[in-house]
């Protein structure tokens, strides 16, 4: 098998991380290199169990600190980049958008001039379907990759732009690009800031679910390791420029997924606690994967086989989330819901 030498950015994180090990564990002749700033948002210690592996390598650094990542790259010579790292929870960025300007916009601005620079084969940049805005509740109509862009949120807003610049520098400088634009994922080391982990994490500790609004905005939810192979898929296969959404017909409104939760951890829907709505909040997202699948990609996860998956998980890993929670997440969550 070639060698390759891969830069992951936001490693640390949930995504990213279990892209991480997903990578070191199937590509052993490649060189995986895992780059974080360690925000609120990243954890190493999810990486104990791989981070002894000699294709497996953590650097510290900012994504906007374009000095640092121009060292990196003319020191390292990567030959691609799959780019996750961003500020990534809605919430937040209505509280607080200049960090997602910085580095969802400029961080990966910084990260395609090094990449042109230094000559990378591929850049693959991890989106979302959130800049497709909103869709009503016609089950019949579906974002497509034509679907065109009008973000809501200042997260969705940031990622927008990001993907224009990523965009940009292919039509322009011919950098080989692809964009992946996956629907809402869940699964082991979700942050439990997001609603299926703060679920779980809350109805096994006795405590109120805040549901915003009346609970039926839907999501359109895809296991992470289903997202990682689409992405192995889209680094290795994808046509340079082209964009690929990644989801698909997994849809359930926000009440459904509590309800879910609850009934599997055997506890009462009383547990439910209707809070003010999010400002601009999404009515519906839902993805037509058709062409990530003519690529090659299937998920292997229905939302049944998924969630069950999941809270399983959580059960087994309550030390990862209760550690979490017991760190500056804790203050967060008192400003945010005031509960
Ligand atoms: P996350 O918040 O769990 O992790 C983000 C990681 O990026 C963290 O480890 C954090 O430390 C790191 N980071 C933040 N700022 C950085 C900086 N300036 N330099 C270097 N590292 C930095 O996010 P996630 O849920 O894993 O999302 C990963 C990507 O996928 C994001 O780009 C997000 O927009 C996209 N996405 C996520 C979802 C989802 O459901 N979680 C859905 C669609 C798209
Ligand atoms: P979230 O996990 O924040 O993902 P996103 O906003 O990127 O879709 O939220 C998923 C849905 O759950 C969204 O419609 C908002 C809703 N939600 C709640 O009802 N309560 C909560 O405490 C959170 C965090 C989200």
């Amino acid at each position: 098998m070639t060698q390759k030498k891969v830069l992951v950015t936001g490693g640390a994180g949930f995504i990213g991380g279990n892209f991480v090990q997903y990578m070191v564990d199937k590509y052993p002749n490649y060189a995986i290199h895992n780059l974080d700033l360690l925000t609120y948002a990243g954890d190493l210690t999810k990486h104990q169990s791989i981070e002894q592996q000699e294709n497996y390598t953590f650097v510290k650094a900012d994504i906007a600190d374009r000095e640092v990542i121009m060292i990196l790259f003319e020191k390292e010579q990567f030959d691609y980049v799959v780019h996750f790292a961003a500020e990534s929870h809605v919430d937040r960025s209505i509280t607080e958008p200049d960090i997602f300007v910085q580095t969802n916009v400029v961080g990966t601005q910084v990260l395609l001039d090094a990449s042109k620079k230094f000559g990378v084969q591929k850049f693959v940049h991890v989106s979302t379907d959130e800049v497709y805005g909103e869709l009503d509740f016609d089950p019949m109509i579906f974002f497509t990759e034509q679907t065109p862009l009008a973000p809501n949120s200042p997260y969705s807003a940031s990622k927008a732009a990001s993907d224009f610049f990523v965009r940009a520098y292919h039509e322009t400088y011919g950098l080989p690009v692809n964009i992946t634009r996956c629907s809402n994922n869940y699964g082991p080391y979700h942050f439990p800031e997001k609603l299926i982990p703060l679920t779980i994490s809350r109805v096994l500790n006795d405590q109120k679910v805040p549901v915003y609004g009346d609970g039926k905005n839907i999501r359109d939810w895809l296991h992470v390791w289903d997202h990682c192979a689409a992405i192995d898929l889209v680094l290795h296969k994808g046509v340079n420029g082209e964009v690929y959404n990644v989801g698909g017909h997994n849809e359930r409104s926000n009440l459904e997924v509590v309800k879910t939760i609850i009934a599997a951890l055997e506890k009462s829907e009383e547990l439910i606690e209707y809070v003010k709505d999010r400002p601009g909040h999404d009515k519906r997202y839902a993805i037509d994967p058709t062409k990530l699948e003519q690529l090659g990609w299937k998920p292997t996860y229905t939302f049944e086989t998924g969630i069950a998956q999941t809270i399983q998980w959580y059960l087994d890993n309550k030390e990862w989330w209760e550690r979490i929670l017991s760190g500056e997440y804790r203050g967060y969550f008192e400003k945010q819901y005031k509960l």
